[in-house]
Formats: structure tokens, sequence, C-alpha cells
């Protein structure tokens, strides 16, 4: 494995400083204060979360942005600060009034775009598309470095099962494989090919580990999983991170097995750095080591922070825990200074590594003016914002629309509105960038169809209502494009979810509308998966929209209108109750598997196959799959299959399919997945066109952890499928044969 960020010159230079180092200054670079967070969650970062002030309102307000501690030499980072003026006053101080001006690193949560903000990463991983979801990280970089940002805290890269959980808006869904493709592609695109780039930042892989696998899908909540599962399904996107060159990790609120993840050397040490072999730093989340004390893991923050630095997190994200509790440790021996100068020299080496000793101002006001929503940039937000649409549902060739008709009414909470359409942790965006779906419906529709606005109801306030002038509005259109679902504090951190369903009156609007009698097309606006088997049976079309940023207008109008032709595929199952989450399409093998007799593993109440699943996408045309066929019948284990398979444009019009391999290990001495995802193409066809599409799968990846964590690739037979998605395609199988 590549040895990263280590260089002999940088190392030489990271010793000489640290022998200058006095403990306060070493204990320095292992804070970052986010000035934001001060008073953690005061009315006005709620302010800021509601939208009610803007983030550069925010950033005006008089924050103590700690130039004395910057000044004396004491402050490593801070967290939250933004614009080239602001950067660089306070980088001035680090480097030309502190004693040893060691540059200050900014850090900030850029998820999915800084100015220009682009889908939830969710939806973007709907597209399947890597190489769009590296150009729009590319992008953020670009933005945020010209904004003064020298490290993003993305990718986000937990696998989750469970959509009831908020943060399943920020990660790629519930497959490890599709996960782990899309990590390198966003640490790649964050990061380039080299660091000392100033349109370039630090990536951050997060949260290390198992965040998503919280018990109820509440957030923070306990972490419980078998060593097996850990391995096989919740650490290969931090693998590919990590192998993509990541340059730092945070480690995540929850306890692992009962250990914070913050203060565990087994997994900031031994699986971080041992077996992974990251060489970067790790950073808290926002106060997590603190936190050990409410996990009841340590009596009080001294020891909180002792274990956390002796575990191997080397950054503070807080109000300083470690500022106030090292220095006696060190100065006692409890902590050895050793293990102190080893987190300093890891911070210091990505503080080389991004070249900020020789460039610690790597922007100014003009490349930031220049840079913000460039419109190649807004541009690009459109064109992912299409890709990220999955068509879930097109009865009678509903769609496309006609961009000529006589009236289309617009109807819903969702439909002309901003805010909601930026999505979670869109910090920097602004409201007013959105183009919203009725702007966009409006530019899209000849000049002589008319469109009529009705909002018709909230999405949460069951109070606020009007849904008479909803059917007044709709009661003479040709078409009906209700536009539902959720608002974007209804996912994200801290926002898990007990029902899925559409919140307030949302499916009582829809009802009205379908008696109407008029073609119903929904469009949703939403951070989850959502449970909607009512819409699913009486819409004529369903669009999954997602929340894809300040494009989102156009995007939906591109696709609604037919001038793009929806390609996207579900990353992440759709329950059709709460009731079965948690649901996922690569679930072990069980002696009962659910069939209609009755002593089968179901439930008794319901269906206990999903509504969409994994990898599900419609499109304006069809697809056919035929001539699957493969190298061989049998592999060795160093061996690997050439597959291939013949796609058809079946349809009359252009269109994009991703095509999905899946392998199945049928006999196993572990129970092994109904099926799992390890190759993926995406490809255009052209109607009437045929390509044959070829996957290489290597036998080596196709091992698993037996029950005494070795990583084994044992012979026997496999199924292969080839198809549209998790659940159709083409089978075919072959075998593993001893050396
Ligand atoms: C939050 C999140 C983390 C984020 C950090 C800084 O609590 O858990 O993902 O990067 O704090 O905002």
């Amino acid at each position: 494995m590549k040895e990263h960020f280590i260089n002999e010159s940088y190392e030489k230079k990271i010793n000489e400083l640290i022998n200058q180092m006095t403990l306060e200054e070493k204990i320095g670079q292992l804070i970052q204060i986010v000035p934001s967070l001060f008073g953690a969650f005061d009315e006005t970062i709620a302010k800021l979360i509601n939208g009610e002030i803007s983030y550069d309102e925010f950033q005006k307000l008089d924050r103590n942005y700690h130039e004395d501690k910057i000044r004396g030499g004491v402050l490593g980072s801070m967290g939250g600060v933004t614009g080239a003026e602001t950067s660089n006053r306070l980088q001035k101080i680090a480097v030309e009034e502190s004693r040893l001006g060691i540059p200050l690193i900014f850090g900030l949560d850029v998820i999915h775009g800084y100015k220009t903000i682009f889908p939830i990463p969710l939806a973007e991983a709907c597209s399947w598309d890597l190489e769009w979801m590296e150009k729009t990280a590319e992008i953020a970089a670009k933005e945020a470095a010209a904004a003064g940002i020298h490290w993003t805290f993305a990718p986000m890269v937990d696998i989750s099962r469970d959509p009831r959980w908020g943060r399943v808006a920020e990660g790629s869904g519930e497959d490890t494989y599709l996960s782990s493709e899309i990590a390198t592609a966003r640490v790649k695109g964050f990061q380039g090919e080299d660091l000392t780039d100033a349109q370039r930042i630090l990536a951050c892989a997060k949260h290390f580990i198992g965040y998503g696998g919280a018990v109820g899908g509440r957030d923070y909540n306990t972490v419980d999983m078998s060593p097996q599962t850990l391995h096989e399904v919740y650490l290969p996107p931090f693998e590919a991170a990590t192998n993509a060159g990541v340059g730092t990790f945070m480690s995540a609120f929850n306890d692992l097995n009962g250990v914070p993840c913050t203060a565990s050397r087994y997994i900031l040490t031994y699986l971080l750095r041992d077996k992974l072999g990251f060489n970067g730093f790790v950073v808290s989340d926002a106060n997590s080591i603190a936190e050990c004390v409410e996990h009841g893991y340590s009596r009080d923050r001294k020891e909180a922070s002792r274990k956390a630095l002796l575990a191997g997190l080397d950054m503070d994200m807080s109000q300083g825990t470690y500022l106030q509790d090292l220095p006696e440790q060190v100065e006692n021996g409890d902590i050895p200074e050793a293990s102190l100068d080893e987190a300093v020299r890891r911070v210091l080496r990505m503080k080389f590594n991004l070249g900020l000793f020789d460039n610690p101002y790597r922007t100014n006001q003009e490349i930031e003016k220049k840079s913000l929503l460039a419109p190649e940039h807004v541009q690009a937000a459109r064109e992912m914002a299409k890709r990220s649409i999955v068509l879930l549902k097109n009865e009678h060739n509903t769609l496309p629309l006609k961009k000529k008709l006589n009236k289309v009414a617009v109807i819903g909470p969702l439909a002309d509105n901003q805010r909601e359409l930026l999505g979670t942790w869109a910090v920097t965006g602004d409201p007013n960038d959105v183009t919203t779906v009725l702007s966009g419906i409006e530019g899209a529709v000849h000049a002589d169809t008319e469109v009529a606005y009705s909002k018709g109801c909230d999405v949460s306030d069951k109070e606020e209502t009007d849904i008479d002038t909803a059917l007044k509005v709709a009661s003479d259109s040709d078409v009906i494009i209700a536009v539902v679902g959720e608002n974007s504090d209804m996912s994200g951190e801290a926002s898990s979810r007990m029902e899925l369903d559409l919140p307030g009156r949302q499916e009582e609007l829809l009802k009205a509308l379908h008696q109407t009698g008029k073609p119903l097309v929904v469009v949703l606006i939403n951070g989850r998966p959502l449970t909607i088997p009512w819409v699913a049976a009486h819409a004529d079309a369903i669009v999954e929209a997602w929340q894809l940023g300040i494009q989102s207008g156009n995007a939906i109008a591109d696709v609604l209108f037919g001038d793009y032709n929806p390609s996207g595929k579900l990353a992440a199952t759709f329950p059709y109750s709460v009731g079965q989450v948690p649901i996922y399409y690569n679930h072990p093998r069980t002696g009962r598997p659910a069939s209609e007799v009755k002593f089968t593993s179901k439930y008794i109440d319901g269906p206990h196959e999903p509504l969409y699943p994994f990898g599900f996408g419609l499109s304006y045309t069809t697809f056919e799959y035929g001539n699957l066929n493969l190298s061989s019948s049998e592999f060795t284990k160093n061996e690997k299959a050439i597959i291939s398979v013949d796609v058809t444009n079946s349809g009359n019009q252009s269109g994009e399919e991703i095509v999905q391999l899946y392998i199945a290990d049928v006999i196993a001495s572990r129970v092994r997945p109904v099926k799992e995802l390890r190759g993926f193409k995406k490809i255009m066809l052209q109607p009437g066109e045929c390509k044959s599409v070829k996957f290489e799968l290597e036998m080596q990846d196709l091992g698993f952890y037996n029950e005494e964590m070795d990583y084994v690739i044992e012979p026997g037979l496999f199924k292969l499928y080839v198809g549209p998605n998790s659940k159709e395609g083409l089978e075919g199988e072959f075998n593993i044969i001893k050396q």
C-alpha cells in the first residue's frame, strides 16, 4: 500500500520544530476551536440551522476568534471560520506574530458544496456516477479553498442500513462496495494529486467507526456488532478512503461494543494505523472527548483526555478540553511526552503536506469572489442534480410531460421553497441561490402554458393547510405536479425519525388531489428513504428528487419535461413500513427465508419485501439484458473472472443504464449475504443500440472473515447476477477451486 504523506524533508523539519516547542505550544497544535460552537447550541447557531440568518451574517456576529491564543502559539486549528479576509488575517497573526510561526489549519463541513451547493451525498450516490461525484468534490474544494478553508470534514463514509437515522442523508447508503467506490472518488475530488495545490483541500473520512449502526437508528446511540460485520460492512469504505490518500479521520461519537471510538486504542491505533496504515491525523468529533464522561467510560475530563490521546486521538475539536486537561498529566508523567509528540507530529505532517508553511496565504478576496458560484460550477450543480434523480414510477408513460399544455398545477409545500432544497449540512449555502421547483417548471414550459401554484399544506404543521384552494387550482389543469417531502432539518445530525411517512398532512393533500382524477406526478424532496405505500399505489409517476441543492428546480424540470432521461438508481432501500427496518438488500441468509409459508422469517401484518429495492430506478426508455458470459466456470483464488453481458436499449429514446453485478457465496463456513454488489458500469445507449458490458471479478475480493477472524477465500459454488437492480437480472454461476 502506498505510504502517504511521509516525506523525509518534512519529517526532519517536524523533528526540529518539536524540539523547540514548549509543552503548551505542543498541546496547542492539538486544539481546534470552533467559535460558532461557543455555548455549543446557543440561539445563534439554532438561527443558522433554521435558516433565520445566513452564514455570512452568522460570521459577522461578535465572535472571539481567540487571537490571543493564536498569537501565543497555543492554537493549531479553527473550525467554522470562513472568508479569505478572515482566514488571512488570523493566519497572519499565527505566522508572523507567534514565536514559531506555525500556520493555522482552517476546517469546515464542506459536505456537498461550499457556496455552489450540490445534491446531498445520498442523492449523489444514487447517480452511481463516480466521475461526477469526484467533480463536485473538486469544485467544492475550489470554492472552499478560495474562501480560506484548508480542510473539509468530509466525505462521510458511514454505512447506514436504517433510514430512521437522519445522517443517512450525508452518506452513500447501505452498500459497502458502492460506498467504497464513492469514498475514493470524493477523497480524490477534494485532495487531488497534490495537496499543495491551493485549489485543493484536505479531506476527512468520518465517522470512525460504525456510527451508522446505532441501535434504533437513534443518533449518538450505542453500536454493537460482530468483528466480522465491522470488517466486512463498515470498515471497507474507510480503507478505500485511506488507500485514496485521505489526510485525516474523524472519530465517531458512538461507542463500539462498549468503548467510545474517541478513546479506543483498538479503533484509532490497531484498526486505523496498524491495519489500514493511515499516516495522517485524527480529529475528534465535536466535544466527543469530554463525552466519554457521559458514556461512563471516564470519571472526569482529565481521564477522558488521557485515554483519548493514548488511544491515538490527535486533535480535540471542542472548546479546548485538551488545553485544560493535558499539561498537568504530561508534566506528572501520566501521559508520556513521546505520545504527545507523536500526535503533534501527525498534525504538523499534514500542515507540511498542505504546503501551509511555504504558502500560508493560499487565497485572497479576489480569488474568492471569482470562484464562488462561478457559472461552470452552477452548471455542474445542475448536471449532478439531474443524475441524482431516481424515477420510481411512471405509469402509462405519464412522464415526460409535454412543454406545451394548457395548464400545469404545481402543488405542495416544497414547490416554491428554497431553503429546504439545500438539504442538511449546507451551512455556507444561501437559500437565495436556489432555483425552486416552481421556477424550474415555469422556466421549462412553453410560453403559452399556464403554470398555477398552490401550497396546499405545510410540511409538518398540521394546522396550516389550504387543501381547498389547491383543489381549485388543480381542478382545470392537464396535470398535477405535487412537490412534497421533508424539511432539511428532518434529516442530518440529531434528526432521527421514528416514522418514515410523509410528515404533516401531505398525504391527505395527495389523496385529495388524486380524487380530481387528473394525472398525478409526485416529486419527493427528502433526505432519507420514506415509507410511501399509498403514493406508490396511486400516483401516476413518482420522481425521487432528494434535496438537490441550488439547481434543484432546473434539474427536476429537465427530468419532468424530458430534457434529461433519468438514470439514477437507489443507493438505499425504501421500506414498505418502518416496522420492516432494518431492511437492506445484502442481508445474510436464514434457515427460513421469507415466503408465503407460515413458518418463515416474515411479518404477519405486512409484506416482507421493501417498497423499492436497492439499485432500483426507471428510465424513459427500456433496457434488455442478454448473452451473459463468463471466461470460465471455475477459478483458483488468485485468478479473476471476465464477465460480459449484452445490454440493449429497446425503447425509443437514448438513455443511461447502470448495469449492476452481484455475487452470492452459496456455501461457506459462515452464513453469507443473499447477494452482494461487486461491480457496476454506467453506459449510454441510443435507441436500438446494444453494447457488451465487461466486468473483471477478482476471486481475492470474494473472501470474508471466518469465526476466527481470518480473511478466507473458500472454494465452492458462487452465483452471479447481472441486471438493472438488486432484484432482477441474468443469473450465472462459477466455482472457486483449490489451487
Ligand atoms: C458535528 C458532526 C460532524 C461535524 C462536526 C463539525 O457534530 O458530527 O460530522 O463534522 O460536528 O461540525
